[in-house]
């Protein structure tokens, strides 16, 4: 399966093409293999592992990593077939080494190592929040960045895609991660962000008391574990109380309290342009207090697009593309703009090994 080097790059007619990327998540409970020639995506195939893990309200890390091997294989065939292309095609593969679960990282960063090894192709290792960020597709630098997961909620100033800046982050959970605890307080399925979303529209998005996090703060970072814990108190101490009321409620504060530090976010940068990435950006009344946010400052608002927004193998290839032109920019001394690539130097002296969130 694995054969032949096609580091030049390839488009029948001996010129230079985009580089045709392979990029491979497996930081949590999604198989992603995905394939992006340049900016553009020929392939995406996510193999979602919800059922698995459903049963446990939560994600099994030792269940994730076997399942990942298991269909890895496969999810790569299929990106393949979609674009229409061999793997000697890939002139390039990038792999999520972190941050995630270590077990689950390790399988497709074992996985793309091995195949470029095999391919004689460069390897190239990439954060996964850089892979939320390259997501945005047609949005040039400078841009603030709103990255709102199951794993992540952190606010990105990226002036040039050689220059992020992390502005503040969650001191506790992550948007998503309160969605999913708060949905398994309700009884709904996992993951709990759209199915504790859907009852919020059936209630009072004032119908119950929650406190307002980081009350009073001026800062940048978020925090969502007060707001769940007080949703644990409140169902015990009122077993009866409408659940409909309490997920509007919940709903309303968990986004007012990212727009809020978002806004403080704009304001203190200036930056013009807000990309929304991450799962927790299918909420629909996110996408609404966004939308009116932008409208209010006049700051240009982008969401990828829903598969490339949730945890994928297409935006691990889009960030391992950044990487690369940026190594081609810093080994080049014509003068190549050298804001219009990451810091390749850096991405490639990234040590390949799975990133230790702990260490
Ligand atoms: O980015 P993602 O697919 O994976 C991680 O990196 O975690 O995000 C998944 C998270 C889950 O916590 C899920 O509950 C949340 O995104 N989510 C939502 C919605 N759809 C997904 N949260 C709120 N409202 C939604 N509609
Ligand atoms: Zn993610």
């Amino acid at each position: 399966m694995v054969e032949g080097s096609n580091s030049q790059g390839r488009d029948g007619t001996g010129g230079a093409h985009p580089p045709i990327i392979l990029g491979i998540d497996t930081s949590c409970d999604d198989t992603g293999v995905g394939i992006a020639r340049g900016e553009e995506v020929l392939a995406n195939v996510v193999v979602p592992q919800t059922a698995l893990h459903d049963r446990f309200g939560g994600v099994m890390p030792e269940l994730a990593s076997r399942e990942h091997l298991e269909v890895i294989d496969e999810a790569l065939e299929s990106a393949l077939r979609a674009a229409g292309l061999e793997l000697s095609d890939v002139d390039a593969v990038a792999a999520t080494h972190g941050p995630g679960l270590v077990g689950a990282l390790l399988v497709g960063l074992s996985y793309g190592k091995s195949l470029a090894w095999g391919l004689g192709v460069p390897f190239l290792p990439v954060h996964h929040l850089q892979g939320h960020l390259a997501a945005a597709t047609g949005v040039k630098p400078p841009f603030l960045a709103l990255i709102a997961s199951g794993g992540h909620t952190a606010l990105f100033a990226v002036r040039s895609w050689s220059s992020v800046e992390e502005l503040g982050r969650s001191r506790d959970d992550a948007a998503g991660e309160a969605f999913d605890k708060v949905a398994r307080l309700l009884g709904l399925p996992y993951p709990g962000g759209p199915a504790l979303s859907k009852l919020a529209e059936e209630g009072d998005d004032h119908g119950v008391k929650l406190p307002w996090p980081m009350a009073g703060s001026k800062g940048l970072e978020f925090s969502f574990s007060g707001l769940k814990t007080a949703v644990a108190l409140l169902l015990e101490r009122q077993p009866d109380v409408d659940r409909a009321d309490v997920a509007a409620t919940f709903e309303r504060i968990v986004v007012g309290s990212l727009m809020e530090v978002t806004r403080r976010a704009l304001e203190a940068t200036g930056l013009r342009r807000l990309v929304i990435a991450g799962g927790v950006a299918a909420n629909r009344r996110l996408r609404q207090e966004v939308a009116a946010l932008g409208a209010e400052l006049g700051v240009a608002t982008t969401f990828p697009s829903p598969a490339l927004a949730t945890d994928n193998g297409a935006m691990i290839a889009l960030a391992g593309r950044l990487a690369l032109r940026g190594a081609a920019n810093a080994a080049s001394d014509d003068g190549a703009e050298p804001s219009e690539g990451h810091d390749q130097t850096a991405a490639l002296a990234t040590d390949a090994s799975p990133y230790l969130p702990l260490a």
